[in-house]
This record gives C-alpha cells, sequence and structure tokens, in this order.
C-alpha cells in the first residue's frame, strides 16, 4: 500500500468508530434495567438503571404483541411499541420493536425516527412501502410492494410511510435500532403544533392557499 492509501484508510478508520459509537450508549455491564422509580426531578440522556440484584427477569419481559391494534381511526393503522417505557430492559441497548397493524387501506402516514433505523417484517397483507432520501440526494423516493415475508428498511431520519393496498387487514412487525427511537409524524408535526405555526408562513412554505392550511391546522389540532 501505498503512503497515501495507508492515509487515507487511516482517516476513514478516524471518521468512522467515533460515528459508529454515538448512538444509543453501549452498555458498560451486563445490563441497565431503567428505574421507573426515579423519574421526578432529575434527567439523564436515558433511564438510570435499576439496582442490579434488585433485577427479575419480568424487567426483560413484554407481553400482548399478539394483539391488534384499534384501527378505527383517520388513517386506518394502529402502531404497537414496545420500547424503554415499557420494556426498561432495553435501556441503553440500543433496540426496540413494534408492531403495525393496518386495516384494509389504512396506512402508516408519512414519518420519521429521529434517532432509529427500521427494519420491517411483513407477516399478513400487502404493503407498499417507501422511503424519501434528503435533499443532498434529490428527494429520491424508494418504494417497494412486499408481500408475507418480505423485509425492508427505511435508513435512519428518512421520512417513510406503509400503505396497505390490499382487501385485506395487514400486519407487520419492526425492530428499530434504538431503545427510544422517537416518531415524527410530519402531517401532524407541521399542522398540529401547539400552537399552531402561522398559516401564512405554512402557506407560503407548502405553496397553498392560507384557508387550506387553516383547514388543515383545524382538523390535526383537534386530531393531536
Ligand atoms: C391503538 O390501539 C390501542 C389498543 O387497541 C388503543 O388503545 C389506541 O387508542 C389505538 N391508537 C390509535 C391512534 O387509534
Amino acid at each position: 500500500m501505498r503512503a497515501s492509501q495507508v492515509f487515507i484508510v487511516f482517516i476513514t478508520l478516524a471518521l468512522a468508530i467515533p460515528f459508529g459509537i454515538t448512538y444509543d450508549p453501549s452498555p458498560l455491564q451486563d445490563f441497565c434495567v431503567a428505574n421507573k422509580n426515579l423519574n421526578n426531578g432529575v434527567f439523564v440522556n436515558g433511564k438510570f438503571c435499576k439496582d442490579p440484584k434488585q433485577v427479575k427477569a419480568e424487567d426483560f419481559f413484554y407481553s400482548g404483541l399478539n394483539v391488534a391494534g384499534d384501527t378505527n381511526n383517520d388513517v386506518k393503522s394502529n402502531v404497537t411499541t414496545v420500547n424503554v417505557e415499557n420494556l426498561p430492559g432495553l435501556n441503553t441497548m440500543g433496540i426496540s420493536l413494534v408492531r403495525i397493524d393496518y386495516a384494509p387501506y389504512g396506512q402508516n402516514p408519512p414519518h420519521t425516527h429521529p434517532r432509529g433505523t427500521e427494519i420491517l417484517v411483513l407477516i399478513e397483507g400487502t404493503l407498499y412501502v417507501g422511503f424519501v432520501s434528503s435533499n443532498q440526494d434529490n428527494n429520491r423516493l424508494f418504494t417497494k410492494i412486499l408481500h408475507p415475508g418480505d423485509v425492508f428498511v427505511f435508513p435512519i431520519g428518512m421520512i417513510h410511510f406503509q400503505v396497505n393496498i390490499g382487501k385485506t387487514p395487514a400486519v407487520a412487525f419492526a425492530g428499530l435500532s434504538s431503545q427510544n427511537a422517537g416518531v415524527i409524524t410530519i402531517a401532524n408535526t407541521v399542522f398540529g403544533s401547539k400552537p399552531p405555526i402561522n398559516p401564512e408562513f405554512l402557506a407560503q412554505a407548502f405553496q397553498l392557499d392560507a384557508n387550506i392550511v387553516k383547514d388543515l391546522e383545524a382538523k390535526f389540532a383537534s386530531n393531536n
């Protein structure tokens, strides 16, 4: 290898290693089960650990993901989340899980997870899924039609969605690379903020009539 190649390899490693360890903290012990009793007044980047001697199997256990969420809502879908909030053993582990139910022609509307990449497996039904890349990548749309057993990845931070294009209910499960991946639903966030963003500003941003923005804001204010 020439000196310049060695230098490039060195720089690549030097840049990659810190990026690789900057997400959910890597455990410095076997586990750090979230302590639910210490939730007032003091904040840490994550949750406090329960005394390991008090930790039980229940701390690593969740039950109920066999039950469909109620899809009787405007978007006809329901996400059941298993993360550090309801499974304390996930604390510091950098992983979580969701079940998503879709009524026929229901959808999980455009949203993004600020802290997690998502890997989804379809169990039942037919989904049209996709994500849009960032401005730097020219906002390209990547889509696929999924059938049972198909898997799709939504890279961290990308706006993505799933639509049930079948006549029957659909069920998917997805893993996320964070104990607390977060969700930003685009329509609710932009049109349903409290207080609302000035409708004139959004009219210009979205190239819409201000009255349409006001209608949207009224709708999402009541939905949220
Ligand atoms: C999702 O389903 C659960 C359980 O049936 C229900 O409590 C919740 O209100 C539903 N959420 C939405 C947004 O419909």
